[in-house]
């Protein structure tokens, strides 16, 4: 029997120089976070399927869902994401926590998707919560630290877009511009959410199923249109959550970040959210798609049984980010966590080796080549793994007790000792 060299549809084998990105990725999220005082926290891969089903929306549990039986007969699912492992987390130490809680975790999470560009069945996922906070603050907190994820890449405002829009404002606009019962509604918030990926006619074509009358679909066209708050229609520009919305675009403008937009079909797919949602949209044509998002859900802590706590937070997928990475030329260079690659030329092998040891004593990443091919064969070894700098041991230099280092970008050459060397590589 063959068996295929292929992974499992929609997941990724990360070879060294993938898991390198990976983790140039992930090392900046943590400055990040960590530079507003997140704490790292992580949870199980598996959850019981309810802790899902009670407020992740129904698509997540019943079409995209990894679950099964174990053999104790416990229904149980993969997370397809964190919030409600975090919300049952809090919830189990409400009384102890010291608040605001502000927590974050990188987790690998598992969607049965169809495997497309931005969308696999496995990928990893910054997620960055405060708890105890009922304010527009955290928000405006949250906000920020989004805008530092993209600064800390690389991006510039002109390169993304934050939209933000307020679940409490959909539900006013559903009830009372709208006027539509609790059924049709949710059905609105799922077409509004699909909107951006849909032709016009197909859009109005539901649209009218929903709404009933040509009246109600040009109602609702001429809500979508609005560009900006003030283009609202009168009804509801002076409504409450507008006014939130308001106050945390002059905050942010306070904060210098510009580039945000109100967009009210802004919906994010989970029922959980309860207030002020928002998302971060790439603006490159060449991959012109949601990054990442989150919002206010106040109420899936007190789902646990407990008092409710007010919680914001967001999710940042890595393969989103990659790609932004890669359309915006912004992958930073490979660079091997190996500093120096020893090149024993002749049979100096065991001296070598003594070599390498006292560099690492150093406290340097050294690799030796121990194989049995010639100096060349073993030199092309050390620059295709992205190692910054050669070391040539030889039968000479052994006897001086000064070795060449090349530097293999610049392709310098100096003839060092072993202190040199390491102050040279790690000063
Ligand atoms: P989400 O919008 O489903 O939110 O996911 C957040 C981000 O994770 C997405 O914007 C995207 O970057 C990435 N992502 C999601 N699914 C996939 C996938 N199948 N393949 C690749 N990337 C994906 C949540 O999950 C919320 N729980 C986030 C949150 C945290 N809200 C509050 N706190």
């Amino acid at each position: 029997m063959k068996l295929s060299s292929q992974g499992y549809k929609g997941t990724r084998d990360f070879y060294p120089e993938d898991k390198r990105l990976q983790k140039y990725l992930f090392s900046t999220w943590r400055k990040v976070v960590e530079s507003y005082g997140y704490e790292e926290y992580d949870g199980p891969m598996l959850e019981e399927t309810e802790i899902y089903r009670a407020k992740s929306g129904e698509e997540l549990v019943d079409q995209q869902s990894y679950r099964f039986e174990d053999r104790g007969g416990r229904d149980v699912t993969m997370r397809p994401e964190m919030t409600p492992t975090v919300a049952r987390m809090v919830a189990a130490r409400r009384q102890e926590l010291s608040y605001p809680a502000r927590w974050y975790s990188i987790p690998n999470l598992w969607r049965y998707e169809r495997p497309q560009r931005g969308r696999l069945r496995e990928h990893w996922q910054l997620n960055v919560d405060i708890f105890g906070v009922e304010t527009i603050d955290a928000e405006l907190e949250l906000i920020s630290i989004a805008h530092d994820l993209m600064s800390a890449i690389g991006a510039t405002d002109d390169m993304y877009t934050i939209k933000v829009n307020s679940r409490q404002l959909t539900a006013i606009i559903m009830a009372d511009y709208l006027e539509l019962d609790g059924e049709k509604s949710h059905h609105m918030m799922k077409l509004l959410d699909r909107r951006a990926k849909m032709e016009q006619s197909a859009f109005e074509e539901e649209a009218m199923q929903i709404m009933g009358t040509q009246e109600g679909v040009n109602k609702l066209k001429e809500l979508v249109e609005a560009k900006s708050m003030g283009d609202l229609p009168e009804q509801i520009r002076e409504a409450g959550p507008v006014r939130q919305i308001q106050l945390l675009f002059t905050h942010l403008r306070d904060n210098r970040i510009t580039n945000v937009n109100f967009d009210v079909s802004l919906m994010r797919g989970f029922d959980y959210y309860t207030d002020i949602v928002f998302e971060v949209f790439d603006n490159s044509p060449d991959n012109n798609r949601s990054l990442f998002g989150g919002g206010r859900y106040d109420g899936l802590v007190g789902m646990f049984g407990v008092e409710p706590v007010p919680t914001a937070g967001f999710g940042v997928g890595d393969v989103t980010m990659l790609d932004f990475l890669e359309v915006h030329n912004l992958k930073p260079e490979p660079r091997s966590e190996t500093d120096v690659y020893i090149v024993a030329v002749g049979d100096v092998l065991r001296q070598a080796q003594g070599v390498a040891r006292l560099l690492r004593q150093a406290g340097l990443n050294v690799a030796l080549d121990i194989s049995t091919r010639k100096a060349d064969k073993k030199t092309k070894s050390g620059v295709a793994k992205h190692v910054p700098y050669l070391l040539f041991v030889g039968e000479e230099e052994l006897n001086q007790e000064r070795f060449i280092l090349r530097n293999v970008k610049t392709q310098e050459e100096e003839k060092l000792s072993l202190e040199e060397i390491s102050q040279k590589v790690k000063p």
